[in-house]
């Protein structure tokens, strides 16, 4: 663990970004991923910096901002070729005299664009695009740290194919032509590509990741990717996060985890939060971390309470996790290899269990093979360690330590698998039987 006095002394060079007469640097969000190399930053909506409370909390705890709306289409031209930079230019000045660097979101989506963009096709929308992106690019030049020039291009689902949008239309090459567009622009920002549900490997992260290398094959201008993650129980942290990151940055891009928000509350959120913050430390090119929002009632949803301060401006447990975590936590975590069982030779199923363990928590992700012969349905029983508590489960229904089937992941194939998952707190388990309906 690094000493405090090192980590003081890292953060010093940086100390125009906190108030003076702050406490230990190191106690807050900014200073502690200083110290790292990092940033911890936060979306920031211009409208809120009269609040007081929001616009200390800002200047206190973050070393990084990404204006949440401001910047983008329909903010920044809402009538073609008339551009209006009010708001963005708040957050940007704060930024600057804050010392606090700024993620630019997004010059290229197919949300949030103006109606007269909305209405355009073909070679009048793509030149508008140009022309867009070169001019916020041009207006920011040299302010902004990072740009997430193209936004949610891919599909969702298993197809690892392009989102259907007006600018898709446009041509399967928009995509890099924002990228070229964007370096001609600003040369000295970082240009990424930015999505959800690409958090883990999956169909949709793997067609992120071919086309990243295909544009480095090709010189195509790319120097990061965000990962939103945004995660809850239908989506959660996945097991694989950090090795999804990881196999990212071997591409020779950097990583950034972009929007992060957990919805949640109390020990679970914590550990997830720390677990996230651990990956990144665990990633050299993972190169911080931004967390959509302030407090829980500035969130986009904010009925899931999913950020590190609460409505009244608190700090929350998955803030003091977060922190604790930022500063070298008690522990690194452990992703131990899955235990492996033998392949099916019978009838019935076997398990085979993948565990993210950190320190006080972790996810397991089961896997249900079946053997022989097809199965109609399947019961999961896990060894939880003593002091183990599971706090939420997906794709199964629990019954104490015994996780069975719902309604569509019952029916497995002949040597077929499904994979359920669960979240707790403690040790996670490393074993587990199977029992069969066939
Ligand atoms: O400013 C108007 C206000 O004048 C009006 O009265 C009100 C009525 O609905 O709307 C206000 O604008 C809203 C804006 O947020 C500011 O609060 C828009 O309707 C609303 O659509 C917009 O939502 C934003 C959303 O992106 C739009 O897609 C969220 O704030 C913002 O957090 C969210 O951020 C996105 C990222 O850009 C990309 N990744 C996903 C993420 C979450 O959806």
């Amino acid at each position: 663990m690094r000493s405090r006095f090192l980590a003081l002394a890292l953060v010093i060079p940086a100390a125009g970004v906190f108030l003076a007469g702050s406490a230990d640097a190191a106690t807050t969000l900014g200073a502690s991923a200083a110290a790292t190399g990092r940033y911890f930053g936060t979306a920031v909506a211009a409208y809120k910096l009269s609040d007081s409370t929001y616009a200390n909390i800002l200047s206190t705890e973050f070393n990084s901002v990404t204006p949440e709306n401001e910047m983008k289409w329909d903010a920044t031209e809402p009538s073609q070729g008339t551009f209006s930079f009010g708001s963005a230019d708040q957050i940007v000045n704060l930024a600057k005299n804050q010392g606090k660097k700024v993620r630019g979101h997004a010059l290229a989506w197919h949300q949030q664009q103006p109606s007269w963009a909305q209405n355009l096709s073909g070679t009048a929308l793509r030149n508008a695009m140009v022309n867009h992106v070169t001019q916020v690019a041009t207006h920011y030049k040299g302010q902004i740290d990072s740009w997430d020039v193209v936004n949610e291009a891919f599909a969702d689902g298993g197809g690892g194919g392009r989102r259907d949008s007006n600018l898709q239309r446009t041509g399967n090459d928009w995509i890099e032509v924002a990228f070229r567009t964007a370096r001609a622009a600003d040369p000295a920002a970082k240009l990424c590509y930015n999505d959800y549900n690409t958090d883990g490997q999956n169909a949709k992260s793997n067609a992120v990741y071919a086309m990243v290398q295909d544009f480095k094959a090709r010189g195509v201008p790319i120097d990061c990717v965000g990962f939103q993650s945004h995660f809850n129980a239908q989506s959660p942290l996945p097991a694989d996060y950090q090795a999804n990151l990881q196999r990212f940055a071997d591409l020779g891009v950097d990583v950034q985890i972009t929007e992060l928000d957990i919805e949640g509350s109390g020990t679970a959120q914590a550990s997830s939060f720390a677990a996230v913050v651990r990956a990144c430390l665990a990633v050299t090119r993972c190169n911080g971390i931004t967390v959509w929002g302030i407090r829980d009632s500035d969130s986009w949803r904010a009925s899931g309470t999913p950020l590190l301060f609460d409505g009244s401006g608190n700090k929350k447990a998955a803030y003091t996790a977060t922190l604790d975590a930022l500063n070298g936590g008690t522990t690194t975590p452990t992703t131990p290899p899955p235990t492996t069982t033998p392949p099916p030779t019978g009838a019935g199923c076997t398990t085979s269990i993948t565990l993210n363990q950190w320190n006080g928590g972790f996810v397991a992700t089961v896997r249900v093979t079946a053997g022989s012969s097809a199965i109609r349905g399947w019961t999961a029983t896990v060894t939880l360690p003593s002091g183990a508590a599971v706090t939420n489960t997906w794709n199964a229904t629990r019954s104490g330590s015994a996780f069975t089937n719902v309604s569509y992941n019952g029916s497995v194939g002949a040597g077929g698998s499904t994979e359920f998952g669960f979240q707790g707190t403690g040790t996670g388990p490393s074993t587990s039987t199977c029992a069969a309906q066939s």
